[in-house]
């Protein structure tokens, strides 16, 4: 075993030690006798300390934490310094908060939280769509980095207006810049990469995006304490029936209820999914509604293919959200925002799989203390990473 003992459990392994009967294992019960110094500096450290084994918590590693926390802040090995200072410090954990208080202020770091963005938003590079141009797929990843590197509220990524396609120097330093796309912006809803990417039949794949990105679940994003038979399953969706489009004349029957209850999904769904309608396959806003609707002919969706004209767009039932200024503003203000960043960047730090695809989901104490220090923090993430990466749990392995 080649872990080292660092200083800061010596004092509690020392004092333990003395604890008659305290000797560690096998030989419980055993009289312990206590070996003079010189003898016990002449021996080798797996014998030697074997009784502070008992005591040392032996699954904190702050070399291995150290490690860990260097490649995913700033990309790098931790260097020869960083490690011995750790190794000779009297307070390890001190000395290693340190650490990542300067690895997130390190340009690397910038870098670094790019690449987080591009893996969570699912976009990155560039994007030729030939006669249609080509499109910056890193605008949205740059923006959200910029954020979490400036100490920005994070909500900004759902409510800025403006600055949101920002560009990275090679001294990680963010420029702010308005998208090209010339509307103003609402964070990275109106993000020409977004659009351009999750481009689909009536815009759900937008909607997706934006529930799983934001939110960490999959659709139904609903379920209230009705439960309503119907042929196909139970319909536990909070709205009304016919509140989205359906029936007998309807282009697509979201009241199909035969074999699955399209509704309990697109109850949520259509009820978004217009707002996100008028952007076209390259993420420039259009005047009219730019997605198709996939029936014979693929013809550009009407309104009344998602929603009754008398329906009015919301993020949930009973939020409504007339454009997309409101609905970032109100999947800011939801509580499964934060709690779903805040799992995300947990789960990048202890190398958790993804909190969707894996349904690597953490604890629901744990996901509400990460949520309300994060929104304590006025939703600043590079103080939750922080909080992580120092955190007890991300220390040991
Ligand atoms: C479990 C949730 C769920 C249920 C139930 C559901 N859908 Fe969907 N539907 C989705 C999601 C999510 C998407 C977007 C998928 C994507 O593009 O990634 C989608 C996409 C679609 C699309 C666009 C497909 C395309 O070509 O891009 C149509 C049309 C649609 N759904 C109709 C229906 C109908 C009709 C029913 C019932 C028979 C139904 N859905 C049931 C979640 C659901």
């Amino acid at each position: 075993m080649t872990r080292t003992m660092l200083p800061r459990t010596l004092p509690l392994a020392l004092a333990a030690a003395t604890l008659p009967g305290c000797t560690g294992g096998a030989e419980q019960g055993e009289h312990d006798n206590v070996p003079p110094q010189a003898f016990v500096e002449g021996i080798s450290p797996a014998v030697r300390d074997r009784n502070k084994a008992v005591v040392v918590d032996p699954t904190v590693d702050y070399g291995l934490a150290l490690r860990t926390a260097a490649l995913k802040l700033v990309g790098a090995y931790p260097t020869l310094a960083e490690i011995k200072e750790l190794q000779a410090a009297s307070d390890p954990a001190a000395v290693f908060a340190k650490r990542i208080a300067a690895y997130l202020a390190d340009p690397r770091f910038s870098f670094e939280q790019v690449a987080f963005w591009r893996d969570t938003f699912k976009l990155g590079g560039t994007r030729n769509l030939g006669m249609l141009g080509t499109v910056n797929m890193d605008s949205a990843p740059m923006f959200a980095a910029s954020l979490v590197v400036s100490g920005r509220p994070f909500t900004e990524v759902l409510t800025a207006s403006s600055g949101t396609c920002p560009t990275l120097a090679a001294n990680g330093t963010f420029t702010p810049a308005n998208c090209a796309n010339g509307i103003e912006a609402v964070g990275v809803l109106t993000d020409p990469g977004v659009q351009s990417q999750f481009f689909s039949s009536m815009a759900f794949r937008r909607v997706r995006w934006v529930q799983e990105t934001f939110i960490c679940t999959k659709f139904p994003a609903e379920i209230s304490d009705r439960k309503e038979q119907r042929p196909g399953g139970t319909y536990y969706s909070p709205w009304p029936f016919t509140s989205i489009s359906g029936g007998k004349d309807a282009r697509v029957d979201f009241h199909d209820d035969r074999s699955l209850i399209c509704a309990n999904c697109h109850s949520t769904m259509n009820h978004i999914a217009p707002l996100f309608g008028k952007f076209d396959e390259a993420g420039r806003p259009t005047p009219n509604y730019a997605v198709r609707t996939p029936i014979p002919g693929s013809p550009p969706t009407l309104f009344t293919d998602w929603l009754p004209p008398t329906e009015m767009t919301a993020w949930r039932f009973g939020v409504p959200t007339a454009n997309l200024k409101a609905l970032g503003a109100a999947i800011a203000a939801d509580p499964d925002m934060p709690r779903c960043i805040a799992t995300r960047i947990w789960n990048w730090a202890l190398s958790r799989g993804d909190v969707v695809v894996d349904q690597a989901t953490v604890p629901k104490e744990l996901g509400e203390q990460l949520r309300a220090s994060f929104v304590a923090s006025n939703y600043n993430l590079k103080q939750l990473i922080y909080d992580v990466f120092t955190s007890a749990t991300f220390v040991r392995y």
